[in-house]
């Protein structure tokens, strides 16, 4: 639902604005939560709702060398890894970033819904099934929602797996959500959730002790 409510702020996304970047420095101590985002209206909706303790800043999260190594106990991408040319960059600079034993949750789209395809719908536009196609396919993806052009990248699960490990992070979970009982009464929309996964969560962790090959 978050994602819905915020498409409009990601509609007004333009490069050229301006956001200035906040004193983070090493020494600093005073946040004890840092958003991160490219697009200065995704910033200002998160900013409505902090706490005093989180500050955002403008930045790419594939370069986010303002951040110092082992500062952090916990990190989370949220539909966010999708959207990157380099997603490995990412997951590198994260594990750089997170303390010995800290955690990294990212919860992305599913590879099998990143792929290609909608639902095939009957005449009267009951989902009869998922199209699957593309799958090795990897890269970008073009689409339109709300009359906005989107590019996300698709990647297979290997790939993505194969990227944590790489960067050091030991896989602790994956999950593929499904809605809970009695949110399809709240939220009948959400039917198809319970016929194909739309997103995983994977949880990651940074050894305690780094182990050595
Ligand atoms: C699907 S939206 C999810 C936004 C937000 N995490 C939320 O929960 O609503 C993807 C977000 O990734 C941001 N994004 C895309 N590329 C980025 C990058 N290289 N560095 C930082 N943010 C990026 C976009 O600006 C957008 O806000």
């Amino acid at each position: 639902m978050g994602i819905i409510f915020r498409q409009p702020a990601m509609a007004k996304c333009r490069p050229s604005q301006k956001w200035p970047i906040p004193d983070w420095t090493p020494e600093s101590t005073k946040w004890q939560a840092v958003g991160i985002d490219l697009c200065p209206p995704m910033l200002l909706s998160a900013a409505k709702l902090a706490t005093g303790k989180d500050s955002y800043v403008l930045a790419d999260v594939q370069d986010m060398r303002f951040l110092r190594d082992g500062a952090f106990d916990l990190a989370v991408s949220y539909l966010n890894q999708c959207d990157l040319p380099d997603f490995e960059a990412n997951s590198r600079e994260v594990f750089r970033v997170l303390k010995p034993g800290g955690r990294f949750i990212i919860a992305n789209l599913h590879p099998m819904r990143s792929a290609v395809g909608g639902w095939l719908k009957a005449e009267d536009g009951a989902k009869l099934h998922v199209i699957l196609d593309r799958y090795f396919d990897e890269g970008g993806r073009r689409w339109k929602m709300l009359g906005v052009d989107f590019t996300n990248f698709h990647r297979t699960l290997s790939t993505y797996i194969r990227a944590y490990r790489q960067a050091g992070f030991a896989i602790e979970e994956i999950i593929e959500p499904t809605p809970e009982a009695g949110d399809l009464e709240r939220f009948p929309e959400l039917d198809d959730e319970l016929r194909v996964p739309n997103f995983m969560i994977v949880v990651l962790g940074k050894p305690a002790i780094a182990i050595l090959d």
